[in-house]
């Protein structure tokens, strides 16, 4: 029999309990409906709804039920659809008549979004921290080797010369707006639905502004067809996670880059690499092929939630019980991914001497070339054309820039330019990739982390 079982002559049919149930995914939420079913009963003493020897039977059985889930010795009963009535179920088993009452003023529109929103709240933040400890590897990952420098690249091209540790902080940076946007979705969501009822609200006096306190939310609900149909705050966490998912991917396909026989710029360690079945020689960077392939799931979970929320009318439709799966899904990947490209980091060899012969790459000085031009008076574009005859005769004659270069008139004004390191040096407005403007870089990174944790 099921809670809700008295107009019904005939049980539900197998298809279509197999279809509904959602305990077997739903279980999730367990401690988060337990907490909000606290507050509720709380609220219910308080209406006179309960009286204080109900509530406090009623809270004592929800302590312990959240134990047995916690222990692993709940048992979810046959007729047992979803975790709000499997919790309910066995409070009634526990303590009678009592509960029976605790149902009272209550629907399972409000529960259901109040927990999710309890479990989305406390998942964001999980999230956010974690995001911030991968933020602060890359940091030690270029204090390490604070001297080392690589191309940097447009078109996958060789481009100008930037540090190590700027190259690992343009992630950085990304990764501090995911944090910024997971915590705004936090802040946003912390609206609480409980007393919305069904859809319409209650006859009976309760006091959602107090529940709202009571769960730590900012405040309540304004309006109840919004409060149980709203999935607002799924949509924007799944997007949160499936843009830190992106920039996770494209990190991911870095790593694969640098650590190819190709580029060879960096090793990932043996306990974040692994073999190959057949081929004895191989070491592969898995771990970043899976950030760039589960980054692809977590776009999908955003995408299907779009698609289920768009024809919904008001207010609550069973659709929304697909809310779930892929929201439990998503934060289950990224933390995954997190910690794994955390550690694959942390394992990370920078060959710092390959990356640098790279970088010291002649033609990556052109610009140089072009803009001590300007210095002397040469408008840019003309400089440009200078260097880029210089450029295509090199290419032409199969000689170094730098011996063209040293033959031409301007041979003067490019000297030492071609030294190894010189370019980078010189690449020192605010922002820029030479070690100049690097630490006031590191600075502000530092700044914007310490505002990020204390928002947390
Ligand atoms: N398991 C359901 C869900 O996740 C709970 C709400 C059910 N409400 C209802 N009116 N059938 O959405």
């Amino acid at each position: 029999m099921t809670l809700w079982s008295g107009r019904f002559s005939s049980p539900m049919s197998e298809a279509l309990w197999d279809l509904s149930e959602s305990y077997s995914f739903d279980h999730v939420l367990f401690a988060f409906d337990v907490e909000g079913s606290k507050a509720h009963v709380e609220g219910l003493a308080r209406a006179g709804l309960l009286s204080d020897d109900e509530a406090t039977t009623l809270l004592g059985a929800l302590e312990r039920i959240n134990a047995e889930y916690a222990s692993g010795t709940f048992v979810r009963a046959e007729n047992d659809e979803d975790v709000h009535m499997a919790i309910e179920r066995r409070v009634t088993e526990l303590v009678g008549d009592v509960g029976a009452k605790i149902h009272t003023s209550r629907s399972r529109n409000d529960q259901v979004a109040t927990a999710l929103r309890l479990y989305t709240r406390e998942a964001t933040v999980a999230i956010a921290r974690e995001v911030l400890d991968l933020v602060g590897t890359l940091e030690e990952v270029g204090e390490r080797e604070p001297n080392a420098y690589l191309p940097g690249y447009t078109h996958l091209q060789r481009a100008q010369p930037v540090l190590l540790s700027h190259h690992l902080r343009a992630h950085a940076f990304a990764l501090l707006r995911d944090v910024d946007r997971l915590v705004d979705a936090r802040d946003r969501l912390n609206v609480s639905p409980l007393g919305a009822g069904a859809l319409a609200g209650t006859s009976l006096g309760i006091d959602p502004h107090a529940t709202a306190t009571r769960l730590g939310f900012r405040e309540a609900f304004a309006n109840s067809l919004d409060a149980v149909s709203d999935r607002d705050f799924v949509a924007e966490t799944l997007f949160a996670i499936a843009l830190l998912g992106v920039h996770l991917s494209r990190m991911g396909e870095e790593l694969v880059l640098w650590t190819s026989a190709e580029f060879n710029f960096a090793a990932l360690g043996d306990d974040f690499t692994t073999g190959s079945s057949m081929l004895p020689q191989k070491k592969n960077s898995d771990v970043a092929e899976l950030a760039r392939g589960k980054s692809g799931r977590l776009v999908g979970n955003l995408t299907g939630l779009l698609v289920t929320l768009k024809g919904l009318p008001l207010s609550y439709n069973r659709d929304l019980q697909e809310d779930k799966e892929p929201l439990f899904d998503s934060v289950r990947q990224v933390g995954l991914i997190l910690r794994a490209l955390t550690g694959a980091y942390e394992s990370m060899t920078f060959h710092g001497e390959i990356a640098r012969a790279a970088a010291d790459d002649e033609f990556l000085v052109a610009t140089d070339l072009a803009e001590v031009l300007v210095e002397s008076g040469v408008p840019f574009r003309q400089a440009h054309e200078r260097v880029g005859k210089l450029v295509a005769e090199a290419l032409k004659s199969g000689r170094p820039l730098r011996l063209v270069a040293e033959e031409s008139p301007d041979a003067k004004r490019f000297a030492g330019l071609f030294d190894s390191g010189s370019s980078l040096e010189r690449r020192r407005s605010p922002g820029a990739a030479g070690p100049q403007a690097s630490a006031a870089q590191a600075q502000r990174l530092r700044q914007s982390v310490d505002e990020l944790r204390q928002r947390l």
